[in-house]
C-alpha cells in the first residue's frame, strides 16, 4: 500500500489546501471582478503550494523546521511586536533554494504567481498553525511504490492546486505502477540488449514532475548497482541480467548522467529538479557511503539532475532564432539548460565543491547541432 494511491488520505489534505487557498486569496488585496479573483487564487495557490513543499522538505529534515513549528522561534527573523509570519514563511521556503538544482523554485520567472501578491499575515499564520497541529504528516510509510522521500506527493499536489495554466498543459502524471509497467517494457528490454554500454540513457520529454524519471533512476539503481533487473509490474515479462556490478560512489553519477528531462513549464520542471536532486542523495544515503543527516544543503552541489525546461516539439527542429519568436518567455529563462552559464552554483548554503572525478555532468544545449 502507498499513501498516494489512498484517498482517504490524499482527498482531505487536497480539501484542507482548497480551504487555505481560499482563505489566503480573499486576505489579498483586490476587486471583485472574475479576472482579479482568478488573480487571488493563483497569488494563493503558489504559496500554499510551496508550503506544501516546505512540509514535505521538513518532514523528511532535509531542511530546519519552521513552519510544521507554526513559524514560531525562527532565529534572528522577528523584532519584539512586530512578527510578520508572511515574512517567515517566505524566508522558510528560501530554505528550499539552498542547493544549486533547487534555486528556481522561488525564482520570478519559475514561481511568477508567487511574486504577484502576498497574503496575510493573519491567513498565513492560520496555514502555519495547520500545518503544525492537524495537518498529517509528508513523511510516511510505503510497503509498495515509490518512498515518501520521492516527493510523488508533492509532484501530485502540483496538479490538484495548481492554476488554470498549468491544466492547460495536460499535467496530469502516470501512477508510479503505470509508470513502472512502462519502464519494465522498455527499460528492461534496453539494459538487457545494452549491458555493456557505460550507461543506459533516458529521456521524458515531457517530465512533468518528474514521476517518471524518479522510478527510471529507481530501476537504474538497481540495474547498475546490481547487474540484473527483474520487472515490478509486468510480472513474468523480459528480465535483464549480465550488467556490470559497480559500487553505489560510481554508480550514482551514472543513475544522474542517465535520465534526461525536458519539461515545457518552469515551475513544474523546479519541482522536477528538486524531487531528482533529492532522490539522488537518498540512494546516496541508503546505500550507506553519503554520512550524516540527508540535508538539501549537504547533497553534493554538483549532483544536478538534467531537466531542461523548453517545448519539446520544437528541440531539435528550428534554430535558436524560432525557437524564440514562438517562446519569448522560454527563450529569456535563466537556467533552463542544464547547467548552462546562467546556473548560479553559489547559492548560500556556500561554494559549489570541486566537480567529481567521473565527468557525467555535461553541459546540455538545449538547441545542440541546430544552426542559428
Ligand atoms: C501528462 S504530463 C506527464 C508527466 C510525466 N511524464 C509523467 O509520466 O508523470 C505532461 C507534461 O508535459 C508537459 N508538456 C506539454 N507539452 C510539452 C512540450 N511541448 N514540451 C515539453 N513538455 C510539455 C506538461 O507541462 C506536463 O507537465
Amino acid at each position: 500500500m502507498n499513501p498516494v494511491d489512498d484517498a482517504t488520505f490524499t482527498k482531505p489534505l487536497v480539501r484542507a489546501l482548497h480551504r487555505h487557498t481560499d482563505l489566503l486569496a480573499d486576505s489579498i488585496p483586490g476587486t471583485n471582478t472574475h479576472d482579479d479573483h482568478q488573480r487571488r487564487q493563483r497569488i494563493a495557490a503558489a504559496w500554499v503550494y510551496l508550503s506544501a513543499v516546505l512540509a514535505w522538505a521538513e518532514d523528511h529534515r532535509l531542511v530546519d523546521v519552521w513552519l510544521r513549528d507554526g513559524l514560531k522561534g525562527m532565529p534572528g527573523r522577528f523584532t519584539a511586536g512586530h512578527a510578520r509570519p508572511v515574512v517567515a514563511l517566505a524566508q522558510a521556503m528560501g530554505g528550499l533554494t539552498v542547493h544549486p538544482a533547487t534555486q528556481w523554485l522561488m525564482h520570478p520567472a519559475y514561481n511568477q504567481a508567487l511574486h504577484e501578491g502576498s497574503p496575510s499575515d493573519g491567513a498565513v499564520q492560520a496555514l502555519a498553525d495547520w500545518w503544525a497541529g492537524d495537518a498529517p504528516s509528508l513523511a510516511y510509510e510505503t510497503t509498495a511504490g515509490p518512498p515518501s522521500i520521492s516527493g510523488w506527493l508533492i509532484g501530485d499536489l502540483l496538479q490538484s492546486i495548481t492554476d488554470e495554466r498549468r491544466k492547460g498543459f495536460a499535467l496530469a502524471q502516470t501512477p508510479w505502477w503505470v509508470a513502472d509497467f512502462i519502464l519494465d517494457r522498455t527499460l528492461i528490454p534496453a539494459a538487457d540488449e545494452f549491458r555493456r554500454e557505460r550507461l543506459i540513457r533516458t529521456i521524458d520529454p515531457t517530465a512533468g514532475t518528474g514521476h517518471m524519471l524518479i522510478r527510471a533512476m529507481d530501476y537504474l539503481w538497481e540495474w547498475y548497482t546490481t547487474g540484473s533487473l527483474r520487472p515490478r509490474q509486468a510480472v513474468g515479462g523480459p528480465a535483464a541480467s549480465g550488467g556490470t556490478r559497480i559500487d553505489p560512489q560510481h554508480a550514482l553519477p551514472r543513475v544522474v548522467a542517465s535520465v534526461d528531462g525536458v519539461e515545457i513549464d518552469p515551475l513544474t520542471a523546479a519541482v522536477a529538479r528538486l524531487r531528482c536532486t533529492v532522490y539522488a542523495g537518498h540512494l546516496a544515503h541508503t546505500a550507506g557511503y553519503a554520512t550524516g543527516p540527508l540535508r538539501l544543503d549537504t547533497i553534493p552541489r554538483d549532483l544536478i539532475p538534467r531537466v531542461g525546461v523548453a517545448d519539446s516539439l520544437l528541440l531539435g527542429k528550428v534554430t535558436k532564432g524560432e525557437y524564440a519568436r514562438v517562446h519569448p518567455h522560454l527563450a529569456a529563462l535563466p537556467g533552463a539548460s542544464f547547467t548552462g552559464g546562467d546556473w548560479n552554483h553559489d547559492t548560500p548554503a556556500g561554494r559549489p565543491e570541486p566537480a567529481p572525478p567521473v565527468v557525467l555532468n555535461r553541459q546540455l544545449d538545449l538547441f545542440d547541432g541546430i544552426a542559428a
